[in-house]
Formats: structure tokens, C-alpha cells, sequence
């Protein structure tokens, strides 16, 4: 009989080592255990485990107690365990960006600029904790309510369902826990299979915090599981970050809880004929390239005004030239492997699609290991997937367009609205842009890959429902409340 070979992957020299998971102030360790691997050369770096139905169970109904402690703690004790995460992460800026790198294969330069894009999340959460206020309505509008005011304020909505992607592992779940305590609502935490470990390191430091048991479980699960918390009646409010094909499946098994989806997008920019055309290839380059286009807003569709189409072009392909590809954990590393090969058959597929309809591939076009080439297309038919689906891979397509507003009807031509970016000088076109695009952001003179972590982030059409952003998340994780009071004891 033949004997079954199992692959065993080959331990980094960077392991990290094991990790029980956190459920509700304990850790915890399940028959289930996850390997955790770093995208550039396959090898194992960390151990953790996955919950399972029982230990998904726990965290709900720990995290329904806790909601009344959380929610009655005053806020300068909600702020104050957001400022500590914050401190903690600034102390240990340098393990949690290798930490990030070497789960996601990011480059560390990126992954240190995702940590403290992280630590001005927890502190912007921390001070909208003390600013969650409220308003005096008046009810003198008919005779009934001549003797009566009302009070309103905001009250946290209860337990909430985080789910959180693998391209930023640390500040995209920030974005999520940071506002839910901050108002008052538990937690839990659901983190990508690939990259769990930052979120569990990062619980190491709320478990510092008064922090009440219960209010946060970093769990990571598999999808049956998974799909077992966004069904819970008891979770008050999904907030998903991820890919749009489960972000809306998810919707329809959330039930009566509020939702917040922060989906995809194949971003679309304009590049007008007075544009600066050396800093728009050189924005262009990193907007389409930087972690290897795995972010939700990274360029994926170029519209150049006919006049300036061939120099354009030569530009972005001489800026592509200059990035560096290669291991993530080198200092000067722009282009970093993709996050699996699946991921690396797709976009493979796609461009050999593209090419089959009739693109030319400018530049790249190729796989070396796990790493896919800076690509651009050109002439590039709408309907082919690298250009209608989210590509998520280091591919962008650029087409010459008559004018700048055939370049806007070209970007609005698409199922996804999450951000745009428009190249010009004329504020009549950046203005018109700004009202003409059906996205949730209009960068003007710079590429929609763009973020800050105060800022609405969202989108429209498939890309997405609500929006994040600390305040604009808070308004989704709470409900108004109103008291009546009269003025008097008169009838
Ligand atoms: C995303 O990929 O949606 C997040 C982008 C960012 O936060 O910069």
C-alpha cells in the first residue's frame, strides 16, 4: 500500500516560535495548530492554532459580559488602555514591522510605516474615546411636545465581529478594534489564517490594560467558523475587511447586525496633458508596485491624455526600473513576493488572458519564484479580468484617452469605487472630478493609493459599504439615544 507523503515545510532561521491564542484573557492552545510561513521563501515562522466552534462560543458569550463593564467604564479609562497599546507598539516598533514582514512578506520598510500608521490609530481612537458626544434636540415642533427637550447621545451597540485581511496585519484589524473600544464594545477579533501572529502579540499588551476580561478574543479560525461568528445574533455589528466576492456573501449571513465592508477595488487613475509627467510616473510607479500591489487602492488602471501617452508611458516604464524587487527583510526592497501561489497563479492566468484578447505587455509579464514582475499592459480589452476584476498583484494597464473627461468615464466604467487619482493643475477638472467619480476618495495630483488613518475610507458600488476611519467607524458602532425630559412638571 502506498504510504501518503505529507509536504513538512522547513523551519526559517527566523522562527518566531509558538503561539496559544487569545480568548478572552486567556491563552489558549486547540488540537488545531496553523503554520505560519513567510511568503518569500515558504519556510515555517511561527505556530499558532485555529478556534474552533467551542472556543468561538466562549468568546461570544464572554464578550456579551463584558459589554456592560465596557460600556460603563468612563472614558478616560477606555483612552487610557488605547494610549498603552499605543506606547507599547512605539517600545516595540522593530519586532512587531519584522513580525508583519515576515508573516506577509512585506517590505520592512512598508511594515514600519504600517506600525506607526498603527500607533496613530490607537491614539486617534483614544482621543475620539473622550469625544463621544451628544445633543440637546428641541420638541416644541407641535403642541405635544411644547413642555419637553431632548437629550441625545451616542450608545455602543454591543459585541462586535472583526474581520481583518493579511495585507496590513496590524492596522487594518487596528482600524476595527481600536474604535469598537473606544466606544464601549467588545471584540472578536478574527485575523487572516496567513498572518496571525501581529494581533497575537498585540493582545500581549491590551492583557496589560484594565482592559475587562472578555472584551477582546484574537482568534484565528477557519472560514466554517468563521461564518459561525458573522451569523451569531448576539454580534451587533460585522466589520470585514477583504476580498468583495466574501465580503457581500457575508452580508447576506450577517442577519440584523449593522455591517461595514471595506472590499476591493482596480483603482483608476487620470493623467491629464498639463500634467507634471515626472512626478506622476515616479507617484505612478509606487502607486501601482509598493507591496506588490496587494493593497485595496493600488493602481490598476491608467488613463493618459492622448498628447502625452508615449512619454508618459516611457516614464512610468524607466520609474519601474528603478524599484527594487527581492526579499522583504532587505532595508531597500520596494517589490516584495506575492502571498501564496494561488495568488501567484491568478495573476499569471490573467495576464496570459489579457495577452490571448490582445494586450501587449510593456514591461514584466513574468513569475520568478514568488515573485511576480512590475507589469504594465497596454491596449488591454475592458472585459478582461486584469482589468474588470481586483488584480491584487504588481499589474497595471495603461490606455491614451481623448480627454480628460473620456479618462473620468473611463474610471466611473467599472463594478468597484474605492478610490480614484486625477493628474492636473486645473482645479476646474480636479473639481469636476471630485464630483463626477463614483468612489469614497479623489486624490488630486497624486496616486488613490493614498491613506490617513483619520480620514473616511470606503467605497461605493462592489467596493464596499460604510466607512472606517476612527470617527467615521464610531458612528457606525454606536446608536443615537434619546431621553425627554419636560421642563416643568406643567401638562
Ligand atoms: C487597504 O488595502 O484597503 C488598506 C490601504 C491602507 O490602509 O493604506
Amino acid at each position: 500500500m502506498a504510504t501518503q507523503q505529507v509536504e513538512k515545510r522547513t523551519e526559517s532561521k527566523y522562527i518566531m516560535g509558538e503561539f496559544p491564542i487569545y480568548l478572552a484573557g486567556n491563552w489558549v492552545t486547540t488540537s488545531s495548530q496553523l503554520e505560519v510561513t513567510y511568503p518569500y521563501d515558504g519556510s515555517v515562522v511561527a505556530y499558532t492554532y485555529q478556534a474552533g466552534k467551542q472556543e468561538l462560543d466562549k468568546a461570544i458569550t464572554k464578550a456579551q459580559e463584558a459589554f456592560y463593564q465596557l460600556s460603563s467604564m468612563p472614558s478616560f479609562q477606555r483612552a487610557n488602555i488605547l494610549q498603552h497599546v499605543a506606547s507599547r507598539l512605539r517600545e516595540n516598533k522593530e519586532d512587531i514591522a519584522r513580525t508583519i514582514t515576515l508573516e506577509a512578506g512585506k517590505p520592512i520598510k512598508d511594515s514600519r510605516v504600517e506600525v506607526d500608521r498603527a500607533i496613530l490609530t490607537f491614539t486617534l481612537a483614544a482621543e475620539e474615546a473622550k469625544r463621544i458626544h451628544g445633543e440637546v434636540v428641541p420638541l416644541d415642533l407641535l403642541p405635544s411636545g411644547s413642555n419637553k427637550m431632548g437629550i441625545v447621545r451616542r450608545f455602543p451597540i454591543g459585541p462586535v465581529a472583526a474581520i481583518s485581511p493579511f495585507n496590513f496585519p496590524l492596522n487594518l484589524a487596528a482600524h476595527k478594534v481600536a474604535p469598537a473600544i473606544a466606544v464601549g464594545n467588545p471584540v472578536v477579533l478574527k485575523p487572516p489564517s496567513k498572518t496571525p501572529i501581529t494581533w497575537l502579540k498585540v493582545a500581549r499588551f491590551f492583557e496589560e490594560t484594565d482592559l475587562p476580561e472578555g472584551a477582546l478574543s484574537v482568534l484565528p479560525m477557519d472560514r466554517n467558523t468563521g461564518d459561525l461568528l458573522v451569523s451569531d445574533e448576539r454580534i451587533k455589528l460585522l466589520t470585514f475587511t477583504g476580498s468583495d466576492v466574501v465580503g457581500w456573501e457575508l452580508k447576506k449571513k450577517a442577519g440584523k447586525k449593522n455591517v461595514i465592508l471595506e472590499l476591493g477595488g482596480n483603482a483608476g487613475v487620470v493623467v491629464d496633458k498639463d500634467a507634471d509627467i515626472e512626478h506622476a510616473s515616479r507617484r505612478l510607479a509606487y502607486g501601482s508596485f509598493a507591496y506588490a500591489g496587494q493593497i485595496c487602492i493600488s493602481v490598476q488602471r491608467i488613463f493618459v491624455h492622448k498628447d502625452i501617452y508615449e512619454d508618459l508611458k516611457a516614464a512610468l516604464v524607466e520609474q519601474t526600473g528603478k524599484l527594487k524587487v527581492g526579499d522583504p527583510l532587505q532595508e531597500d526592497t520596494d517589490v516584495s513576493p506575492l502571498i501564496d501561489n494561488r495568488a501567484l497563479d491568478r495573476v499569471e492566468s490573467w495576464v496570459q488572458e489579457a495577452v490571448q484578447k490582445g494586450a501587449k505587455v510593456v514591461t514584466g509579464g513574468k513569475r520568478d519564484g514568488n515573485i511576480f514582475e512590475p507589469t504594465i499592459l497596454e491596449n488591454v480589452p475592458e472585459d478582461a479580468r486584469v482589468c474588470s476584476q481586483e488584480a491584487f498583484a504588481p499589474v497595471v494597464i495603461i490606455s491614451p484617452v481623448e480627454n480628460f473627461e473620456d479618462g473620468l468615464r473611463a474610471i466611473n466604467r467599472s463594478r468597484f469605487g474605492l478610490q480614484a487619482g486625477v493628474f492636473t493643475n486645473d482645479i476646474s477638472k480636479a473639481t469636476l472630478a471630485f464630483n463626477a467619480l463614483e468612489v469614497g476618495g479623489v486624490v488630486v495630483n497624486d496616486v488613490p493609493t493614498f491613506r490617513v488613518d483619520n480620514m473616511p475610507y470606503g467605497g461605493v458600488k462592489d467596493s464596499g459599504l460604510g466607512r472606517e476611519g476612527i470617527r467615521y467607524a464610531i458612528e457606525h458602532m454606536t446608536e443615537y439615544k434619546i431621553m425627554i425630559l419636560p421642563y416643568d412638571n406643567r401638562d
